[in-house]
């Protein structure tokens, strides 16, 4: 399975989640970006697969199992690259002027590819006694008004999400320790683990 991440939005958790579940699936990531400096930091050396400027994109087999971390400019690849993907999930936050440009990456994907999920990304937890997440809410009614079609999954903050390059094991792993480690885990792999389970 090959599955991208992207949004034109910078800071929405591309990296972060691509990093989460390269772990998680033990897969290697493919990236455009320029330095990719957090990315190399992270990942294993031979894990990282650093597309230079006029490198074309290279054609991967339909069974192969990686992880496309896509920057959010412009790249005549990113057609390429998104239409081989099995699925797009494109993490977003819930401000306006982010959601806004979602909303146009979304239609952008949609060209070259309508497997898609949106990662509600960094939702805070609802305040006590509240019944239904309003930040969550928030983002899933704006993005189905546009795009009723797209399935959005809720991904929380959480400090062992961002964590991931100073941990370099994945929520699996933290969540197997057990005791506090693991209840503070059990949410945002179950979430992790939604947003690609879509493309199955
Ligand atoms: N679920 C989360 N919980 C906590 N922190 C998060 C979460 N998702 C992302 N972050 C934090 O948000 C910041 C931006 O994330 P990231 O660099 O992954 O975004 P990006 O979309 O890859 O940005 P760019 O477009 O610049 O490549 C980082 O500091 C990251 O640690
Ligand atoms: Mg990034």
């Amino acid at each position: 399975m090959i599955i991208a991440f992207y949004n034109e939005k910078g800071g929405v958790g591309k990296t972060t989640l691509a990093l989460n579940l390269a772990y998680l699936l033990k897969w290697p990531i493919l990236t455009n970006e320029s330095k990719a400096t957090l990315l190399k930091k992270t990942m294993p050396e031979n894990a990282v697969v650093h597309l230079k400027p006029n490198q074309p994109f290279p054609q991967l087999k339909k069974d192969a199992n990686v992880i496309f971390d896509f920057g959010g400019f412009i790249d005549e690849r990113l057609e390429k690259g998104l239409g081989m993907a099995t699925g797009v999930i494109v993490p977003t936050r819930n401000d306006f002027g982010t959601l806004q440009g979602t909303i146009e990456s979304i239609q952008e994907i949609k060209e070259v590819n309508s497997n898609i999920v949106v990662g509600a990304n960094s939702i805070s937890t609802p305040r006590s006694g509240e019944k239904v997440n309003r930040n969550f809410e928030d983002v899933s009614q704006m993005i189905n008004k546009y795009h009723p079609d797209i399935p959005v999954v809720q991904v929380k903050y959480s400090a062992y999400i961002e964590d991931i390059h100073i941990n370099k094991v994945s929520l699996q792993t933290l969540h197997d320790r057990g005791g506090l480690t693991k209840y503070h885990t059990t949410t945002p792999l179950k979430q992790i683990k939604k947003l690609y389970e879509v493309f199955k």
